[in-house]
């Protein structure tokens, strides 16, 4: 068993990224600029959004963030949301999910200019993610298709089960993964709470992804011996031998199915960093399809 390791793969990406920003620096040319909103104190969302102003500045890009308490009104975000698709400043903004109840989540991300939208959850950018038209891909799938290709994992013609269909992980993912690229080609299986049989199917893959919120869904009798093993899941679970009072957990119990598998993503450590190093890639490219 070999760990899919997305912090180093990660670390890999953001040198390149640091590079290709100096050498804009030397020559006068802009420089990337990411903004961040987040609404409320939910910790996990103040986590990543603060890891992603962190990674910004190791790179060298510019970042701005932007908090609003849990109260705050969906013509209030809104409004903001148009500031920064007209403020030239900035080249690609994200705003965190989950939002509040009282906001819908589709007219805000509808709202944001496909042009800055670095998350890629705009349907124009998931129209074109279909079409295999250039476009930002979301962050998560692109992050996982990365470090699949820089850790030379053959994905055409595989068997693949993805496990989970949310609009940010699951449904893209099980179409990238079926596209005609490389990584890609697979066949794909999408699956969900409706899924009959699902341990028959899983077993069958040669790729599983996990992607439900569920730590610890996938158990060693549900692996094929030599699956590669990505797990999405980054569930905050009571521990009381942690400082903070929680640690982080994935959707599949590792200590049991790692010895099964050929590649498998650690939590945390794995799909989390990559997540971060796709949006400063798509960052970098804002800045490009706009012609800066
Ligand atoms: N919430 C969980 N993942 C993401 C992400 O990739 N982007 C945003 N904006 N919110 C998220």
């Amino acid at each position: 068993m070999q760990l899919l390791d997305g912090k180093a793969t990660a670390q890999e990406i953001r040198e390149e990224l640091k590079n290709a920003v100096d050498a804009r620096r030397s020559k006068n040319e802009k420089i990337p600029h990411l903004a961040a909103v987040l609404v409320g104190n939910d910790g996990g969302s103040l986590t990543y959004v603060n890891a992603k102003v962190k990674a910004c500045e190791q790179i060298g890009f510019d970042s701005s963030l932007i908090k609003y308490d849990a109260q705050v009104t969906e013509e209030e975000l809104l409004a903001k949301v148009h500031e920064l698709n007209n403020d030239d400043k900035i080249d690609g903004f994200i705003v965190q999910l989950p939002l509040p109840s009282h906001i819908d989540e589709l007219k805000v991300t509808q709202a944001i200019d496909p042009l800055k939208d670095v998350d890629g959850f705009h349907p124009e950018n998931l129209g074109k993610m279909v079409l295999n038209l250039p476009g930002f891909l979301p962050a998560t799938p692109a992050g996982i298709l990365q470090l699949l290709k820089r850790n030379n994992i053959e994905t055409s013609g595989k068997d693949c089960v993805v496990i989970g269909r949310s609009n940010i992980v699951g449904m893209p993912l099980s179409i990238m993964l079926a596209r005609s690229t490389n990584p890609g080609n697979c066949t794909v299986t999408l699956t969900h709470s409706r899924t009959k049989d699902l341990k028959e199917k899983v077993l069958k893959a040669d790729i599983i992804i996990a992607a439900i919120g569920k730590p610890g869904f996938v158990t060693a009798d549900m692996v094929k011996d030599g699956a590669v093993i990505v797990d999405v899941g980054t569930t905050r679970v009571e521990d009381s031998s942690k400082k903070n009072g929680w640690a982080l957990k994935g959707d599949v119990a590792f200590d049991e199915v790692a010895p099964k598998c050929s590649y498998i993503t650690p939590v945390p450590g794995g799909v989390g960093p990559m997540t971060i190093a796709s949006l400063m890639i798509n960052t970098l490219q804002s800045m490009e399809l706009r012609g800066k």
